[in-house]
């Protein structure tokens, strides 16, 4: 099985966006997640301001807006044992990545990735960046990188494994 985690500070904007998104993208290739299957997506924070609540309000409205429902999920916040349990750990920005490098063991930093990194058609984006305390076109923005992160992301995992 191929575990992915997407991961951001409050897991509330970004990271439940692209754990909606790319679950979205795996359905419309006819790939299931879950337990019982060959991959498993999940999102979590790095900061745990926000544990036990649904995706803001302005993320779940734009990701309805693509039929994507992040309704039902639950912010929680990244454990030591996301790092031995997830294949790929996906920060949304730097900061997230130092978070995680100041706690994940040695042996397991290399999971540790840029979301970004996947995208093929963002040329100079390296991060998505936090949306909480802007404007609702900060959140499309924030959309829109996703969207291309997750693409990208796709492609290299049809790539490079089998699904
Ligand atoms: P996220 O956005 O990391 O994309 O979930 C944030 C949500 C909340 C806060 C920061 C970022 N906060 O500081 O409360």
């Amino acid at each position: 099985m191929i575990k992915i985690l997407f991961v951001c500070l409050g897991n509330i904007c970004r990271s439940p966006t692209a754990e909606g998104v790319f679950r979205q993208k795996l359905s419309q290739n006819g790939i299931r997640d879950g337990y019982l299957e060959n991959i498993f997506v999940d999102s979590a924070g790095t900061g745990a301001y926000h544990v036990g609540k649904e995706p803001d309000r302005r993320s779940q409205d734009i990701a309805l807006k693509y039929g994507v429902d992040l309704n039902d999920l639950k912010a929680r916040r990244i454990t030591l044992q996301d790092f031995a349990d997830y294949d790929y750990i996906l920060a949304m920005d730097q900061d997230n990545i130092q978070d995680m490098k100041a706690i994940c063991p040695p042996d397991q930093q290399h999971k540790i990735k840029l979301f970004m990194e996947y995208a093929q058609d963002c040329p100079g984006i390296t991060e998505v960046p936090d949306p909480y305390t802007g404007g609702i076109e900060g959140f499309d923005r924030v959309y829109d990188f996703i969207d291309r992160g997750c693409n990208g992301f796709l492609k290299y995992l049809f790539a490079n494994n089998k699904l």
